[in-house]
């Protein structure tokens, strides 16, 4: 860490139960009356918010995209700012998990900025213009979308995987209401939610990591491991779910400015070739990595471990790897379908400078090998 450090977060955040009534005095303090929502028809239908979200919008002109996919493709991405320039969207509204909010980041960048998606991706277009304004409502506790400046796209038939960043991309307000997180099943809660604990062990062990990173990084860390396992088993207790959507904030918080690293950079190819939902392959990861970094800092993973609730590297670990089975989590690669061979390929494309780079421990072929044989 450099011994002078620099922490910037902008989103305005509103949080607690029924914050999403305060969605009209937070549309009136943004420039605009047309606003586009950008959102999944599941989602949507499932937290029943449409009437309501339609009331509170009071007068202003709405107008719903509901057709954002799991790992959203970048044709996709495509349609969606194709609508929102139809319909001279002036303000962006999204609403959903991490998929429809990385959708509805793209879409407030793209509208403005020539409307096509790929060019911003592969930096042949530069963003000249401000994104739209936007509002953000998760509907998950472990994306931490709403409070980072960047968003993932996905090519699958390509295996690739693209990431849109700026700046100028951070959210400008994000609504937290625990009360849209009850109606979430407990495989996606427990995938979320560890999902979250990955963004916090993943800002921590991070060569960006600062002061204030790290505050949120340990907070989050010491209440995802007590509230996930209540949340998963008691679906419909708001208390566990509001403490499991602020940890899932200070999360998202912490990596806002340090992105993620090593067990992110390998969650990749066992998405895209293997189909493990996101959360369970950016954490399985998770002790192998903590006791590979020991050897980095084991008074940095010393103090990670002490937040899981261990007294050791060893014990931590062992936090994690009990968390992942209590909430119904796979913890090795061979019950994902991923062998030898898979290893291997994930070695191979697990290596994203942009992620595996900010690991605490410098990572090769061989560190990337390593840590995935520990969770064989
Ligand atoms: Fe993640």
């Amino acid at each position: 860490m450099s011994p002078t450090t620099h922490y910037w977060n902008p989103v305005r955040i509103t949080f607690g139960t029924g914050s999403l009534d305060r969605l009209p005095e937070i549309l009136s303090s943004l420039p605009g009356r047309r606003v586009a929502i950008i959102t999944a028809r599941d989602i949507l239908d499932a937290i029943g918010v449409e009437e309501r979200v339609m009331k509170l919008a009071g007068g202003r002109e709405l107008f719903i995209y509901d057709r954002v996919r799991p790992n959203p493709e970048v044709s996709q991405a495509d349609e969606a700012v194709r609508f929102a320039r139809e319909h001279r969207a002036e303000v962006i509204l999204g609403i959903g998990g991490g998929s429809a909010l990385d959708t509805a980041k793209v879409v407030a960048a793209a509208a403005p900025n020539g409307g096509e998606v790929m060019p911003l991706l592969e930096k042949q277009r530069r963003m000249t213009e401000a994104p739209l304004p936007t509002v953000f409502v998760p509907t998950t506790a472990g994306t931490g979308s709403e409070v980072t400046r960047w968003a993932t796209l996905w090519d699958h038939e390509a295996k690739k995987k693209f990431s849109l960043e700026s700046m100028a991309m951070y959210p400008t307000h994000a609504v937290l209401d625990p009360a849209l997180t009850l109606t979430l099943s407990p495989v996606f809660t427990a995938t979320t939610g560890m999902d979250a604990l990955s963004h916090a062990m993943e800002a921590f062990w991070n060569r960006n990591a600062n002061p204030v990173s790290d505050a949120h990084a340990l907070e989050a860390v010491r209440r995802i491991i007590d509230v996930l396992p209540l949340a998963v088993s008691s679906p419909e207790n708001l208390e566990y779910r509001s403490r499991m959507l602020l940890a899932s904030l200070f999360a998202g918080l912490a990596f806002s400015n340090t992105k993620t690293a090593a067990a992110h950079s390998l969650s990749y190819p066992m998405t895209l070739y293997f189909g493990v939902i996101h959360g369970q392959a950016s954490s399985i990861t998770l002790p192998a990595l903590l006791r590979f970094n020991a050897e980095a800092s084991l008074e940095r993973m010393t103090q990670l471990a002490k937040a899981l609730g261990g007294n050791s590297i060893e014990s931590g670990a062992k936090r994690i790897q009990v968390l992942l089975q209590r909430v119904g989590l796979q913890t090795s690669l061979s019950e994902l379908g991923i062998d030898a061979a898979g290893i291997e390929l994930c070695v191979r494309e697990g290596y994203t400078p942009d992620r595996a780079g900010h690991n605490l421990r410098d990572l090769d072929a061989g560190g990337l090998r390593e840590v995935l044989q520990m969770v064989a």
